[in-house]
């Protein structure tokens, strides 16, 4: 693997949570399961991978290579927990960041999450960080999203390139606690990403989990501001040039202070036609 010039001073050494390897398809519950079912059939990995900081070479980073980027961005919404605001003001703006980025010549934003540990609670729709590495979207899963949300126009959307991106942003920054790992797309092979059920009461959803390879390359971007965010390309059509999946998830830093206040971030799905 050619390398990008990387270690900046942020370079840490720190637990990523993989799936264990396993013979069954792995699913989880986002509801009560049935009486008998374990709300997962999935076991963690913890492996400690070494996390680059990828900041002295952001510059070099791309969409279709790495499959993120970085970029100074600011929002005009004064707060990223109305709903309002975040539908009206805020994904507008990602869809005009990610057409700017990519070219694309439309870009639907159709869903968010708002991550805060201090305010997550089972009566909001807040929740905690990821910590277990995987990748929003799968083969199956990608065309899926298109024909659940583009209705009578989603089989001539298919034929040609599209693909799904996220906006991740801290809402208040320097983001000190657990930053966001993100998988050098060149690093990740086929074999380690895993089709897994994420079960609604309403639908099934599929996404991979990840296994861990030691040829996978981790960067992170310490202290992101609240100026800033990261596109990640979670799946693109292009057979050519891009690699179609890539990899995130949520990581304790070890050079978190103790005082450090608890991360509070928003991720934006778009779906993005070319
Ligand atoms: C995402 C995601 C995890 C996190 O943006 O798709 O998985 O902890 N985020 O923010
Ligand atoms: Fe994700």
């Amino acid at each position: 693997m050619d390398g990008l010039a990387i270690g900046g001073s942020g370079t840490v050494v720190a637990p990523l949570n993989f799936l264990e390897p396993m013979v069954e398809k792995p699913f989880s519950y986002n509801y009560e399961p049935p009486p008998g079912t374990p709300l997962r059939n999935t076991r963690e990995e913890t492996h400690q991978v070494e996390i680059y900081d990828a900041r002295s070479a952001a510059n070099q980073i791309s969409l279709d290579r790495e499959g993120f980027i970085l970029r100074n961005a600011p929002t005009a919404a004064s707060d990223l927990y109305d709903e309002a605001q975040i539908v009206a003001i805020y994904y507008p703006e990602c869809e005009k960041l990610i057409a700017q980025a990519t070219g694309a010549t439309r870009v639907l934003a159709f869903d968010h999450i708002v991550r805060n540990p201090a305010r997550s609670t089972s009566g909001n729709k807040i929740k905690l960080p990821a910590g277990r590495v995987h990748n929003d979207y799968t083969a199956a899963s990608a065309p899926q999203r298109v024909r659940d949300l583009m209705g009578d126009e989603a089989e001539d959307l298919l034929k040609r390139r599209y693909a799904e991106i996220n906006v991740w942003r801290p809402i208040r920054g320097p983001l000190l606690s657990s930053p966001l790992a993100l998988c050098d797309a060149r690093t990740l092979l086929p074999d380690n990403l895993i089709a897994s059920e994420l079960r609604y009461p309403d639908r099934t959803g599929e996404i991979y989990g990840v296994t861990y390879n030691p040829r996978q390359r981790w960067y992170y971007f310490p202290k992101m501001t609240a100026d800033e965010c990261i596109l990640i390309r979670c799946f693109d059509s292009a057979r050519e040039g891009a690699a179609r999946f890539s990899a995130h998830g949520a990581f304790d830093d070890p050079n978190t202070p103790a005082a450090a206040p608890p991360r509070e971030s928003i991720e934006v799905r778009a779906l993005v036609f070319f």
